[in-house]
């Protein structure tokens, strides 16, 4: 028994908020192993809606890794939730959940036009021919839209790949090294439909080995390195901070 007799006042209620709304990706506690080697080891990181978040680092840092655990193409332990709600645990189901990807390969049909492969995820829907007509319009991909994907450049199949993902209009974009083989012009352009995309309400996640470009492009950073988170932040942060420089071999992280 309590000597007290009298029982403390409940606390006063907490002030009355707007609830936040939940983050539209939410990953917490992510490993992945292949056997032996632990690629992904707790790594735990929150995309909001229209925020650009970039997950950057060394070559075999994990990265490619923690994506493919995201969109179900390996088998993954923690928890992956969209909106709250556990990812889908197959690839095909996270388009209907407003998912859409490229992928570090492109991934595209090469004997297929590049209206074809665009059209692909949503080929069955009304409204499809005229999104699509939009989605290459905005990216520079009208004039060889009826052309095989095989005979574009690389810059040219990565914009069909993010035309790809675009077309379904996602609420989720995950992107894998966008600025891979690009110049500057394409990496400037690839840019702005980012910031483009971001402004429209959807959450964007970057996996990117470049970091000039996702300085400019993130809203927050998530530094990877042997597979564990050793950095997370604003650029301004992330840039600054002595544990990424010395994942970088030691050379400053230039802006
Ligand atoms: N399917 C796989 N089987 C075995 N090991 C893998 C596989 N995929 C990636 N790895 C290993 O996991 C680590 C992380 O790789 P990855 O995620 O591709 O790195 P990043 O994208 O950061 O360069 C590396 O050591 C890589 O060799
Ligand atoms: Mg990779």
């Amino acid at each position: 028994m309590s000597p007290r007799s009298v029982p403390d006042p409940p606390a006063d209620p907490p002030a009355a908020a707007a609830p936040a709304a939940p983050p539209r990706l939410d990953v917490r506690g992510l490993r992945v192993a292949f056997g032996g080697l632990v690629a992904v080891d707790d790594v735990s990181f929150e995309v909001a809606p229209g925020e650009v978040v970039a997950l950057i680092g060394p070559n075999g840092a994990g990265k490619t890794t923690v994506f493919n655990a995201i969109c179900a193409l390996v088998r993954r332990r923690g928890e992956v939730l969209l909106d709250d709600a556990p990812a889908p645990g197959r690839p095909w189901g996270l388009a209907p959940r407003g998912v859409a990807r490229t992928l570090q390969g492109l991934g595209l049909f090469h004997g297929l036009s590049v209206r074809e492969n665009v059209t692909v995820p949503i080929a069955d829907r009304r409204g499809a021919a005229a999104r699509a007509d939009e989605v290459l319009a905005r990216l520079r991909l009208t004039a060889v839209a009826e052309r095989p994907v095989a005979a574009l450049s690389y810059p040219d199949r990565k914009r069909v790949a993010l035309a790809r993902a675009l077309v379904g209009a996602p609420s989720l974009l995950l992107l894998d090294e966008p600025a891979g083989g690009l110049g500057a012009d394409d990496i400037a352009e690839l840019g702005a439909v980012i910031g483009e995309v971001a402004a429209s309400g959807c959450a964007v996640l970057l996996v990117e080995h470049h970091v000039d470009f996702v300085m400019r492009v993130a809203d927050r950073i998530v530094v990877l390195d042997f597979g564990k988170v050793i950095a997370a932040g604003t650029p301004e942060q992330v840039r600054t901070d002595p544990r990424v420089e010395e994942a970088y071999l030691g050379r400053r992280v230039e802006a």
